[in-house]
């Protein structure tokens, strides 16, 4: 791709943008207000804002290889904050994608370096569920579970945190876990149960 084709699209995207609403950009400085935290994959065919048919100012976004939750990673943890307590955003997304590479390297025997703590985390989500994957015959039917799998224990991972569990109690804020179907387009909805995983977790993980 010409990078200068970058700069020509963008005066194209104002000039459009200008011509339905001539404050569009003014209004835009003001500040956000945005209603959803959207945590995915920075994979370049799972474009968050596209997919959800939203537009800038509505979604507080997030990505990383294979829409991770590691609770040591500042990144994730730093957006979880700010987003819970100080934008106050009333939903927590964590959204997943099928034929994922971060998954599917997750699944190869190999040492991929500095990589490798990030692909940990996946691996760990296959340990917890081996029996279940490993009951799974279809190479492509079990690395399509692994992306839902990993996208339910990411939304774990949400809800150990103290933010969530505190604005859960106060404001009912909740959690969901999606997963994007790049073969077909389509966004599915895993329903995650909030209430039931934070009364499953809770004796170990009550932090507020
Ligand atoms: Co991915």
């Amino acid at each position: 791709m010409d990078i200068k084709q970058i700069f020509i699209n963008n005066e194209t995207w104002i000039k459009e943008k200008l011509k339905l609403d001539e404050h569009y950009f003014e209004n835009l400085a003001k500040g956000q207000n945005p209603d959803i935290l959207y945590i995915g994959c920075s994979d370049s065919r799972v474009t968050a804002e596209d997919l959800m048919g939203v537009q800038p100012g509505e979604v507080f976004v997030h990505r990383n290889i294979a829409n991770m939750v590691p609770n040591t990673d500042l990144n994730v943890m730093s957006v979880i904050n700010y987003a819970v307590n100080s934008l106050m955003v009333d939903h927590v997304v964590v959204c997943g994608h099928y034929y994922c590479g971060g998954v599917k390297a997750a699944m190869q025997p190999a040492d991929l370096g500095i990589l490798n703590p990030w692909l940990r985390n996946i691996r760990d989500v296959y340990r917890i569920h081996h029996e279940e994957l490993d009951r799974i015959e279809n190479e492509e039917e079990k690395y399509k579970r692994l992306v839902e799998l990993n996208v339910q224990e990411q939304c774990i991972n949400v809800i150990k945190t103290a933010d969530v569990q505190r604005a859960y109690r106060e404001r009912n804020m909740t959690v969901h876990g999606w997963v994007f179907d790049i073969k077909t387009g389509k966004l599915i909805d895993l329903k995650i149960d909030f209430g039931a995983i934070l009364k499953n977790i809770m004796s170990i993980y009550r932090l507020s």
